[in-house]
């Protein structure tokens, strides 16, 4: 109840400030529709809860018409960007969706049958159809049970899954379910970052062409054959953007038709120029002052280098805050005290002691279990706070005992063979609401294993965590503090919690 008042709570604030005049763009201008013909300028700027956010288009104002990013390419009218919008920081906020919804009277593209609502049988028009959407912006992905690999053979998984709670009901559906005459999984995800993807593609060249966790080879880009980074989409099944975006199409789009090679490359050459952060902040003003901290804003993201190792006390993260570390003597600045909270959060990022304990893909490499480490002992690669290797761990997100994602969402019990290697932690029955990696890979040991995505434009695209179980930043910072038993007080909260808001 307190995470759903809260996003509530933002929503109001929000229409709040817009009705008020406060916000530089009104609703209808922030929303982008499929089909129109409009310019999206190489730099423009919306509001959101903390202050505002820019998206910079490094080759120039982009034009949307007949832009496969921007055109409704498949049949449900919907496009790439009906889901990665512009204010949202190119993913789409909870607050948003609840917006549109009231407007369009549940009309938009957005919300259609096939992953805009909770299951495609279910009448349309009503709310409840869509609450998964409404409550937590999570878009139901389905994929086929048993796997195929890449190149269509099937694969043998190690587990057998159960529905065990199917509050939507599409995974017992005769048509939509496991049972159906084409299996599907649904498990229900939110949208990621399309924005500052150099960071996301780049690969772990440290380890290469292995993947430095498993020791196992790192997937391929099917066209050149070329090792990827696999940290695209939180089960990294996807191994490069031309993937991605062909399958997005074909799904999200209910496009009949594949995209061209020419589509594609359109639309992976707007997202590549694309870069995104937070710019200004109502407490702490301009961020992207050259006085100031030199990681903030997206001009620092085109700048910056991706793949670059940031994992201690000393090579920071996301740039020096030191530049607002003093401000909090400076009684002149009315955002010093902000300030000096955002410089404190991003040193508790780099330093303050978490036991990590029964983490796949962490604890299990050899280093402990408990392994004393902090924030930047998973979240590693500089200016992103993405992983420099392949980024899926089970942090306890999607499966029991430690998700709080919540009864509205399907809960399965997956059963391993005894052949297989267990999950570390969980042993060879466990109980998930999403299986994560797993369901790419087939392991047992993978299950829950869900790839973390980049820190960037936090502020504009609430609810966190890739099934939105933190409706807001405070939220995230209190989930670790239970999961990790840090025993955070209330100022560490604060400071963590404003630090990620500026990013
Ligand atoms: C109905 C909403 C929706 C539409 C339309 C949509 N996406 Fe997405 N997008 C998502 C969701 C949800 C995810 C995360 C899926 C997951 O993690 O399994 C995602 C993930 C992505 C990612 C991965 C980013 C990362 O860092 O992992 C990219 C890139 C992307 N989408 C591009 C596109 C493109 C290109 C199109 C149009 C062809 C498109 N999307 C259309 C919802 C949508
Ligand atoms: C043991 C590794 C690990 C540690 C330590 C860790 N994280 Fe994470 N973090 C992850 C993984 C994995 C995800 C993705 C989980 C998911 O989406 O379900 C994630 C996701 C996040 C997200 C969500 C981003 C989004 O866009 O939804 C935030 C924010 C975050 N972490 C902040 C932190 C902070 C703050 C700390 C320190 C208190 C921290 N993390 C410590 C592994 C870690």
């Amino acid at each position: 109840m307190r995470k759903r008042s809260s996003t509530a709570l933002v929503s109001a604030l929000i229409s709040a400030a817009i009705l008020a005049g406060v916000a530089s763009a009104g609703l209808s201008d922030r929303w982008w529709s499929p089909g129109e013909d409009r310019d999206l300028p190489a730099s423009i700027s919306y509001e959101n809860e903390y202050g505002s956010l820019t998206i910079l288009n490094a080759n120039g104002a982009v034009r949307t018409k007949g832009h496969p990013f921007f055109e409704p390419i498949g049949h449900n009218g919907r496009a790439c960007v009906t889901c990665h919008q512009p204010s949202d920081a190119m993913s789409i906020s909870v607050t948003t969706l609840r917006d549109r919804w009231a407007q369009t009277g549940g009309k938009d593209p957005v919300f259609a049958a096939i992953d805009g609502s909770n299951c495609p049988n279910l009448p349309q028009n009503e709310r409840a159809s869509h609450s998964l959407l409404l409550d937590k912006g999570l878009f139901r992905i389905f994929l086929p049970w048993p796997l195929k690999a890449p190149d269509g053979k099937a694969i043998t998984p190690e587990f057998t899954i159960e529905v065990v709670k199917d509050p939507t009901g599409c995974n017992l559906h005769p048509v939509y379910g496991l049972q159906s005459k084409n299996p599907t999984i649904s498990v229900f995800r939110r949208p990621r970052v399309v924005g500052n993807l150099k960071y996301v593609t780049q690969v772990d060249r440290i380890a290469m062409p292995f993947e430095v966790k498993s020791g196992e080879p790192l997937a391929v880009d099917p066209s050149t054959g070329e090792r990827v980074s696999m940290n695209i989409m939180s089960d990294s099944r996807e191994p490069t953007l031309r993937t991605q975006a062909a399958n997005a199409a074909l799904t999200h789009l209910q496009a009949h038709q594949g995209l061209t090679d020419a589509q594609l490359q359109q639309i992976i050459d707007f997202e590549q120029q694309l870069y995104v952060a937070q710019s200004f902040d109502r407490r702490a003003g301009d961020l992207t002052k050259a006085e100031g901290p030199p990681g903030l804003g997206p001009a620092a993201m085109l700048r910056g280098t991706p793949g670059i190792l940031a994992n201690g006390a000393t090579n920071h993260l996301f740039g020096s805050f030191e530049a607002w570390s003093g401000s909090g003597a400076d009684s002149a600045d009315p955002g010093a005290a902000f300030k000096a909270s955002v410089s404190r959060g991003a040193a508790l990022f780099q330093t303050r002691t978490i036991w990590v304990r029964d983490v796949y893909n962490f604890n299990t490499l050899g280093v402990g279990n408990p392994q004393k480490r902090n924030c930047v002992g998973c979240h590693n690669m500089s200016m992103t706070g993405l992983d420099v290797a392949p980024g899926y761990m089970d942090l306890g997100t999607a499966n029991l005992p430690h998700s709080e994602a919540g009864d509205d969402l399907p809960l399965f019990k997956l059963t391993c063979s005894p052949k297989a290697a267990p999950h570390p932690y969980l042993g060879r029955v466990i109980f998930t609401h999403d299986p994560g990696r797993a369901l790419v890979t087939g392991r047992c040991r993978e299950i829950g294993a869900i790839t973390m995505q980049q820190f960037r434009g936090l502020a504009a695209r609430a609810p966190y965590f890739s099934n939105g179980s933190a409706a807001t930043l405070r939220d995230v910072i209190e989930i670790y503090d239970r999961r990790f038993d840090m025993k955070l007080t209330e100022q560490e909260i604060q400071d963590l919690t404003n630090f990620m808001s500026v990013l």
